[in-house]
């Protein structure tokens, strides 16, 4: 069977480094292992509109902003086809006929959509389109035989609903056209999801407690400088807490023993960090200082290919729409397919 890999992402907004330990990480090293057949990262700009509507502006001037944050973070438009979703409009048809296999109550229980409804504060005025956002999802995946769904965990009733569809459809018209795609989640426990700098559970746009991969430096440092660490932690002197720490949180995510060589040498490792602070007698601006510096030499090169791929943007839309061309091709392919499967051959009725 071939290994097909796609993923995505709604443009509302440019990405985080939650975002890259959550889930850009996980992409790269993917690209770099290579073996698969064919590997799409989709800009889901109708999906982003389901909640979006009345908000066209953000969505559309985002989807060049998701792709330069892909393109610095080091994803390679030679090995990963990175396209536009409105762009294959097969998707809606695809999604259309996929309908009438999913009831109401299904998508009503789906756990992480009674998420967004209640963020979002839908209450019981929720759009028709986000409520089936989900089916719209499987279209994504579906349409282009994917094999695997590189996501967070957040996405995994996604996942089961597609493949709930897939065999909804396999039952319904007898031939089976779909590859059952599996999840896979980042590795470390860890970077499933990143807190926000206030310890909020989640960095997102809205909390407003994200450091951005495109935060020019002094942004990046007043934001770890502003970071949540222990309330209790009031002298140098006391004891601290490095659980819900977000400073040692993030160190978790970034830090690596060479770090402590260059920036913190009196210190082996992040365990013997730790433990001092655990014990008392070390101060948050030096944790804070220690994390600038390792966050620095991250963002860094990611900030300088952002600046050289802004001086082009012409190159990377042409990009997007001659990729959003071949994933078209693919769509089509598999939306003739289900035509078949289902009997939708009107042209047989044509005497000649
Ligand atoms: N739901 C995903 C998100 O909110 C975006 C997305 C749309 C997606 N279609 C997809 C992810 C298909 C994986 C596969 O980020």
């Amino acid at each position: 069977m071939s290994k097909i890999i796609l993923t995505g992402d709604r443009p509302t907004g440019n990405l985080h480094i939650g975002h890259y330990v959550g889930s850009i990480a996980n992409r790269l090293a993917l690209q770099e292992q290579g073996g698969f057949d064919k590997f799409y990262i989709m800009i889901a700009d109708t999906q982003a509109l389901t909640d979006n509507a009345d908000n066209v502006d953000k969505v559309k001037n985002n989807i060049i902003q998701v792709a330069i944050d892909y393109l610095s973070a080091g994803i390679s438009p030679d090995k990963v086809n990175i396209f536009i979703q409105s762009q294959v409009p097969e998707l809606a048809e695809i999604t259309m006929y996929f309908m009438n296999l999913v009831t109401l109550s299904r998508l009503q229980r789906n756990p992480t959509v009674k998420d967004e409804v209640k963020q979002r504060g839908f209450n019981s005025s929720i759009p028709v389109g986000f409520l089936c956002y989900p089916i719209s999802q499987a279209a994504d995946i579906l349409a282009f035989g994917t094999t695997i769904v590189p996501v967070g965990e957040d996405q995994l009733p996604m996942l089961e609903q597609t493949r709930e569809i897939a065999r909804s459809f396999h039952n319904t018209y007898g031939k089976e056209i779909f590859p059952l795609p599996e999840a896979v989640l980042p590795d470390n426990k860890a970077c499933h999801r990143l807190v926000g700098l206030d310890g909020n559970a989640k960095m997102s746009k809205s909390l407003n407690n994200c450091i951005y991969l495109k935060d020019e430096p002094e942004v990046v440092k007043q934001k770890v400088m502003s970071a949540y660490t222990d309330a209790g932690h009031i002298k140098v002197s006391d004891a601290g807490k490095v659980e819900g720490n977000v400073v040692f949180t993030y160190l978790d995510a970034f830090c690596k023993d060479e770090h402590f060589k260059k920036y913190l040498p009196e210190y082996a490792n992040l365990d013997e960090l730790k433990a001092h602070y655990r014990r008392g007698g070390l101060g948050d601006v030096k944790i804070k200082l220690f994390l600038n510096n390792i966050l620095q030499e991250f963002l860094e090169p990611i900030r300088s290919r952002r600046k050289a791929l802004e001086g082009d943007l012409d190159a990377i839309y042409t990009m997007l729409f001659e990729n959003s061309k071949k994933a078209r091709a693919v769509a089509a392919e598999t939306l003739q397919k289900m035509k078949d499967a289902m009997g939708l051959d009107y042209q047989k009725f044509l005497k000649k």
